[in-house]
């Protein structure tokens, strides 16, 4: 068994995963086409050469651009399941999925097309491959907040249909503790909490997301390496981190894997997991991240520490858990 079928193989879970950033240049051009929308790129080439990323918001104005081609339900349950059954064959199991309704309200749609198409692909998914899946609302921090308590007021009567609450977008600017209200309102309604913190912003950001918004993951949270007394907290308090390699190089967060401080972070306690964040875009779905790894001087055990993380870091019951483990 060589190291790349070891990888594809290893039951893992996704936990760091915004659907739209699943949507594939080719898959944008088609919906673009179906639903009669004008992109000011000339053809596939042309777009093509818009992901050079320098920063997380030269990523998020492409991301936000392109998010305009989705407008039924049907591009929503076509866009979920070609992730699934892109990642099907990359041992994931299991994924909790984030989506940005404010953006796509703003477009004009209403929440409930979204997440009828999402819950349908993802239902689809299940049949299909056995991959069982939840979906987390995410709070996109740079838009007004009463959209985002707009949103929230609209389908908070869809209790069970959502399984927990993000934050997520631009980070330097916008700390958690603004959003405190609505993640209050989300613990209220059984939902779980996971915040965007220590992408591009400081470890003060991961203090603060774990003080005010109670978040039981941190997603990237690879600033937290600055603070010594934190990394001693996410351990102690098993707050896990659901990093993403490819994403912090190809948005410079880091100049290169080499930088990422995993292994120092796992070595103190940290609960590491990985993931593809916006698979494409960032030139990589979940097993692609493992290989880069692995590319470094991962070995096949620590690879299956973090896969054994991801899915002991998920919300699935104790008994699906175990069964995937
Ligand atoms: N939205 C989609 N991907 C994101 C990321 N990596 N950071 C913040 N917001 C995002
Ligand atoms: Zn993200």
């Amino acid at each position: 068994l060589n190291m790349q079928t070891a990888i594809e193989t290893l039951p893992k879970s996704e936990l760091h995963l915004h659907i739209e950033g699943s949507l594939e240049p080719e898959l944008a051009l088609e919906l673009a086409d179906r639903n009669g929308i004008t992109l000011p790129y000339r053809d596939l080439d042309d777009l093509r050469k818009q992901y050079r990323f320098t920063n997380l918001q030269s990523f998020l104005d492409l991301y936000y651009e392109l998010m305009g081609v989705l407008k039924t339900s049907d591009d929503f349950r076509d866009l979920a399941l070609a992730y699934f059954g892109k990642v099907s064959a990359q041992g994931v199991r299991h994924a909790e999925i984030f989506f940005d309704p404010q953006v796509h309200v703003a477009n004009g749609l209403d929440v409930n097309i979204v997440m009828d198409g999402l819950l349908e692909g993802m239902k689809d998914a299940k049949a299909r491959y056995g991959i069982t899946s939840g979906l987390i609302l995410s709070i996109v921090r740079d838009m007004p907040i009463d959209t985002a308590q707009s949103v929230l007021d609209s389908v908070r009567h869809r209790t069970d249909d959502i399984l927990g609450i993000g934050l997520d977008s631009a980070e330097v600017g916008y700390p958690p503790h603004l959003f405190a209200r609505q993640f209050q309102e989300a613990k209220t309604l059984g939902w779980h909490c996971v915040a965007h913190a220590g992408e591009e912003g400081p470890a003060a950001y991961v203090i603060d997301a774990l003080d005010t918004l109670h978040a039981e993951r941190i997603d990237h949270g690879i600033h937290s390496v600055t603070d010594a007394m934190l990394l001693k907290r996410l351990a102690s308090e098993r707050i896990p981190l659901t990093t993403c390699p490819l994403s912090n190089r190809r948005l410079q967060v880091v100049n290169s894997l080499e930088e990422l401080p995993l292994r120092n972070m796992m070595e103190q306690g940290v609960l590491i997991n990985v993931n593809s964040d916006d698979p494409a875009y960032f030139g990589g779905y979940i097993a692609d991240n493992y290989k880069a790894l692995a590319g470094i001087g991962f070995t096949l055990s620590e690879l299956t520490i973090m896969a054994e993380n991801s899915i002991n870091a998920s919300f699935i019951n104790a008994v699906r858990r175990d069964a995937l483990l």
